[in-house]
């Protein structure tokens, strides 16, 4: 706590988020359901389109974003206005992360109250200069952090990730009903991990399937099932791809592994599987960008 209060000093300063445009909260009841690798893709998926964008980590007992992001060796450093350096990625996103300042260890020990404040101080005395867009990865999850957060003038809304799976979407449902009561726009919903593609043939399995004990097998919609009872509306599916979590766990997006790999015939397989997850990717940025201020006359799907 010392460690973090002598960095996030409290005097009179300007806020980092002042020019800030949008800030959207990437959110989902269940923990390990991919809001992190969502978090890190739709950044670059976005940024791929020339925005200023920003990622914020408030995952403060295990903070992810700075591996998925290459950037867990970046010390940060506080300018003149007492505001702290956000990192940099090699594709120009800006990268603030409580795991910057805080040991995971340490932050394990915090309660909620001093838990919300300190996610609060870190995001408004991050550097972030002038953003078109904030993400901000929640902690799995629907506690302080989240709430304060939802207390914020410039959140445009929430992305709220789920997968197939029905304990998955029960969670989602009591993190929808919560951002609603709190007036929070939930710009919709991500299904992950919806589908897996056979390496061998290439067929396309979901990734869970009902099973009727009499009849055989059902294929179940439960996403679907939970955006049309909600109202929210399913922004896309992203299939379940082994190597994007290897790629992740390098630090590496699936946007920028696109740039990084050759034309080389034994990179097109694999450049092939990156592509089509990469669509997946801006399907979803582009909806997510129709709902940015400033951003609302360019909606392209792609
Ligand atoms: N579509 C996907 N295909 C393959 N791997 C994925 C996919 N989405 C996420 N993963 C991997 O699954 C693991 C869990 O994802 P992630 O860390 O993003 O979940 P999370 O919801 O942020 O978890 P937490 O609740 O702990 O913060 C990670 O290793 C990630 O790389
Ligand atoms: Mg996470
Ligand atoms: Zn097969």
């Amino acid at each position: 706590m010392q460690a973090a209060q002598s960095i996030l000093s409290d005097g009179v300063k300007p806020s980092g988020l002042t020019g800030v445009k949008n800030i959207i909260a990437v959110s989902s009841g269940k923990g390990g359901v991919g809001k992190s690798c969502l978090t890190v893709n739709l950044a670059s998926s976005l940024r791929k389109s020339n925005l200023k964008v920003g990622v914020f980590d408030a995952d403060i007992s295990g903070p992810s974003i700075p591996f998925m992001m290459g950037t867990e060796d970046f010390t940060p450093t506080m300018n003149e206005d007492h505001l702290i350096s956000p990192a940099t990625t090699d594709d120009g996103i800006l990268v603030s992360s409580m795991g910057m300042i805080v040991p995971p260890e340490q932050a394990l020990a915090w309660r909620g109250p001093i838990l919300s404040s300190a996610v609060n101080q870190l995001l408004n005395d991050t550097a972030w200069g002038d953003l078109d867009v904030l993400l901000v990865d929640c902690p799995p999850g629907t506690g302080d952090a989240q709430l304060s957060l939802g207390q914020s003038e410039k959140l445009s809304g929430a992305v709220v990730v789920t997968t197939p799976h029905r304990i998955a979407c029960l969670d989602a449902r009591r993190g929808i009903e919560l951002l609603m009561e709190m007036g929070v726009p939930v710009l919709g919903l991500v299904e992950n991990m919806a589908t897996i593609m056979c390496d061998e043939c290439g067929h396309k399995q979901e990734m869970v399937k009902e099973v009727s004990l009499e009849k055989g097998e059902v294929s179940g919609a439960r996403v679907d099932t939970l955006s049309k009872e909600t109202g929210v509306p399913l922004l896309g599916q992203i299939d379940y791809l082994p190597e994007l979590a290897a790629l992740a766990d390098r630090g590496v997006t699936a946007v920028r592994a696109l740039h990084m790999l050759s034309d080389k015939d034994h990179s097109k397989a694999l450049k092939d599987k990156i592509s089509k997850v990469v669509e997946s990717y801006d399907i979803v940025a582009g909806k997510v960008r129709k709902n940015l201020k400033g951003f609302e006359d360019m909606f392209s799907t792609k």
